[in-house]
């Protein structure tokens, strides 16, 4: 039986807007063992079929590795937050293609990884840092994906802020505008390169003045109630750099101070969608798995 470990991330980091992702120490957690039946343990009921996400990685990987199995199952033993915009589809995505050159004994290739994975989620920015960890940039050439990972110094301290509420990915692409104005281009691409160095290098005052966005962040923000009051909150008590995760509902903070963390959940507490706040530090090793005995 193998366990195989995923950790949750965030896309775009603002600027970023489908390319960067960052991988946080927190993860999915899945068991795989060979079975002779298809079995799922602890999913929802509705997730307990062939349409499982998990399952259909599983099974576009076997055939990728031209090999079989006659049946497996899979445990789910934690999951992320779903449609949080945490990466929740990226970790089953990414737990199913392990699953598969686990227990067909075959070799893991994490580019091969990504490629499936990329394949099955139609972009690479959550599952490149879940499969690679810290800090990932990724683009499609032709059918090619093209990643490259950036450190992010241990000292950063994130705080996922997660709402009640659900935003999904395809809402939030239909607020974006078709065309962009040169400007609001040119304003998130000059910002990119500096991000990318600033995370490397602990440069937190240099991050609170360029971690912004004009591509998809002014459009997406309408999408998430309270949006305002978080980010007033966050900045009253301590904010080097605010984002959206992904395309929401989950807002990201970043702080120097732990100690914040119990500032900020109590003043969440006078608002109405009942947000969470996690502290989280960022994940260097991606996709990790161990051999257990049944
Ligand atoms: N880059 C994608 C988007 C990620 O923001 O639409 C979705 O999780």
């Amino acid at each position: 039986m193998f366990e195989v470990k995923v950790p949750m991330t965030s896309a775009n980091v603002a600027c970023g807007f489908d390319t960067l992702g960052i991988a946080f120490q927190v993860y999915s957690v899945f068991d795989f063992e060979l079975s002779d039946k298809l079995e799922f343990v602890n999913f929802e009921e509705e997730f307990c079929n062939e349409d499982n996400l998990v399952y259909i990685a599983f099974k576009k990987t076997l055939n990728f590795l031209n090999k079989t199995v006659k049946g497996v199952k899979i445990t789910l033993k934690k999951q992320a937050p779903i449609a949080r915009g945490l990466g929740s589809s990226a970790t089953c995505v990414v737990a199913g293609i392990y699953g598969a050159y686990l227990l067909t004994e075959s070799k893991i290739n994490k580019n091969d990884v990504l490629k499936i994975a990329t394949e099955i989620e139609g972009h690479p920015d959550n599952v490149a840092p879940a499969i690679f960890g810290n800090l990932c940039a990724s683009c499609l050439v032709d059918n090619e994906v093209i990643t490259v990972q950036y450190n992010v110094d241990d000292r950063f301290n994130f705080v996922a802020l997660i709402p009640n509420f659900e935003t999904k990915t395809a809402d939030a692409r239909k607020v974006l505008p078709k065309e962009l104005a040169l400007k609001d281009a040119i304003f998130s691409l000059s910002r990119l390169g500096i991000v990318l160095r600033s995370f490397e290098n602990y440069d937190i005052n240099t991050l609170k003045k360029v971690l912004a966005d004009k591509i998809h962040e002014p459009y997406r923000k309408n999408l998430i109630y309270e949006y305002d009051e978080v980010r007033d909150i966050c900045e009253t008590v301590e904010s080097y750099g605010f984002f959206i995760s992904g395309s929401g509902s989950t807002l990201i903070n970043i702080i120097t101070d732990e100690n914040k963390v119990e500032i900020i959940k109590e003043k969440l507490k006078n608002l109405k969608y009942d947000w969470k706040a996690l502290f989280v530090k960022a994940d260097k090793e991606g996709t990790t798995f161990e051999e257990r005995n049944v």
